[in-house]
């Protein structure tokens, strides 16, 4: 078998360190005119072009991308794609929202065609916006994992998804039983989790709609076997933090819910965490697990503002990515999701998220909060070349702006502010180009 080459010339961007621990500009890497060698989807020499070029094989053409800025894809750490087709759904909070729209979406994922369907348009999606991970919902029924699996190897993108759990408090169209949830996952897992670049999230879909019985379930499957995820939804409003509280009354927190069903830890994936207390942010430090900041959706369900820099904040740091949430969420953009951080930071009070944060949060941050830093997120030797290619003058509103920039960060900046999927020139998945404009 020839071996698959593929290099890419072009000025590019990855960090070298945690711009929420040290000055953001300290924390870029910039190069001006860099080149990134790949072999086999993996990248094997990345640096100044003039450095790199004498080590591309003769056979190997070289892709160039003169005035544009590559970047290590995009992390989406928390998104439904059954719910892409209810994605803007008009006037209820959280729970009537699930109730009224959500759940009905859902129960038509028990059709595999249908299944197949909303999983190939979501893929394509998320190409077209930069992003090549994402820690991904799929619905009660274990069809609507083979579908989204199947498609997303046959890109080859390294994707985190599982079944969801929920044997209560939902129609019986989208519930299951402690017992086949239980079966259904574990047969997920051994047809999925580590086939290729897929890996499997045990999916509890909250408090209220499983029983302490299926937590505790989830919780035992969760250390059944090494590196699974687990995903759930944490302390995103008021109103289900209310309920939580009454049907839970032995408990001391949200948090010690899934904790004493074993579900807090390292890979345990959380989405929102908004109305969390110190004690709560001190707990998720030590036991190492992950908070999902999901600006769009909180904006749009009305449910509160996320206090990244408390989350984040040095003496005790949470792992922190950030999620789209489609289809609470409006948009599977990360440079729109970036955009309604730094408006969120602002509502927040106190620091206002810097453009490298921001970035930082959206590749590099984003394969920390899911553990998978040694394997993408940063463009370095040794790390699976999943890249995207960004155009800063792709409007005529960002071209004029970008025009008076004088620093990457102020580019950057812009290009959150103002860019979509226009702006994504390209997307690059395991060495091979997969959307293009
Ligand atoms: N909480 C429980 N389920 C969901 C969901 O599907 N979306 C959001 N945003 N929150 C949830
Ligand atoms: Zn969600």
């Amino acid at each position: 078998l020839p071996s698959r080459h593929a290099a890419l010339r072009g000025c590019f961007i990855t960090f070298r360190g945690n711009p929420f621990i040290m000055p953001p500009e300290d924390a870029l890497h910039v190069e001006e005119d860099g080149l990134i060698l790949i072999k086999d989807g993996m990248i094997t020499h990345c640096g100044p072009y003039t450095q790199v070029r004498p080590l591309v094989p003769d056979n190997c053409t070289i892709t160039h991308y003169p005035d544009s800025i590559i970047t290590a894809g995009f992390i989406d750490t928390h998104v439904h794609y059954p719910q892409m087709p209810v994605t803007a759904s008009w006037g209820e909070e959280l729970l009537a929202w699930l109730k009224h729209y959500v759940f009905p979406a859902e129960a038509r994922f028990e059709d595999k065609a249908l299944a197949h369907a909303v999983a190939r348009g979501f893929m394509t999606e998320l190409l077209r916006n930069g992003t090549t991970t994402a820690a991904v919902y799929c619905t009660v029924h274990p069809q609507s994992v083979d579908a989204f699996f199947e498609e997303s190897s046959r890109i080859g993108t390294r994707m985190i998804a599982g079944k969801v759990l929920m044997d209560r408090n939902a129609p019986d169209t989208v519930r299951d039983t402690v017992q086949q949830g239980y079966a259904d996952s574990v047969a997920l897992i051994d047809r999925w989790h580590k086939n290729g670049r897929q890996l499997y999230a045990v999916t509890p879909r909250f408090a209220i709609t499983s029983t302490p019985e299926q937590l505790e379930m989830a919780g035992a499957l969760f250390k059944s076997r090494d590196d699974l995820f687990m995903q759930t939804h944490l302390a995103e409003t008021q109103q289900e933090c209310a309920d939580v509280a009454t049907l839970f009354p032995n408990r001391s927190s949200y948090l010690d819910v899934y904790d004493k069903a074993g579900l807090v830890g390292p890979r345990a994936l959380f989405g929102h965490g908004i109305y969390l207390n110190e004690h709560d942010l001190q707990h998720c430090h030590a036991a190492d697990c992950t908070l999902c900041h999901c600006p769009t959706s909180n904006l749009f369900l009305g449910s509160g503002i996320f206090r990244l820099f408390d989350v984040t904040s040095k003496a005790r740091p949470v792992r922190t990515g950030l999620g789209t949430d489609v289809g609470a969420g409006t948009s599977l953009s990360l440079l729109a999701t970036m955009a309604e951080a730094y408006k969120v930071s602002l509502l927040a009070g106190g620091t206002k998220l810097h453009a490298i944060q921001a970035f930082w949060l959206a590749t590099a941050g984003g394969a920390q909060a899911l553990h998978l830093a040694d394997k993408i997120g940063t463009i370095a030797p040794g790390l699976e070349a999943d890249l995207c290619v960004l155009n800063p003058n792709a409007t005529p509103l960002l071209k004029q702006r970008v025009k008076t920039s004088k620093t990457m960060a102020d580019i950057l900046f812009a290009l959150m502010m103002l860019g979509d999927d226009r702006c994504i020139q390209a997307t690059w998945v395991h060495g091979a180009c997969v959307h293009e404009i």
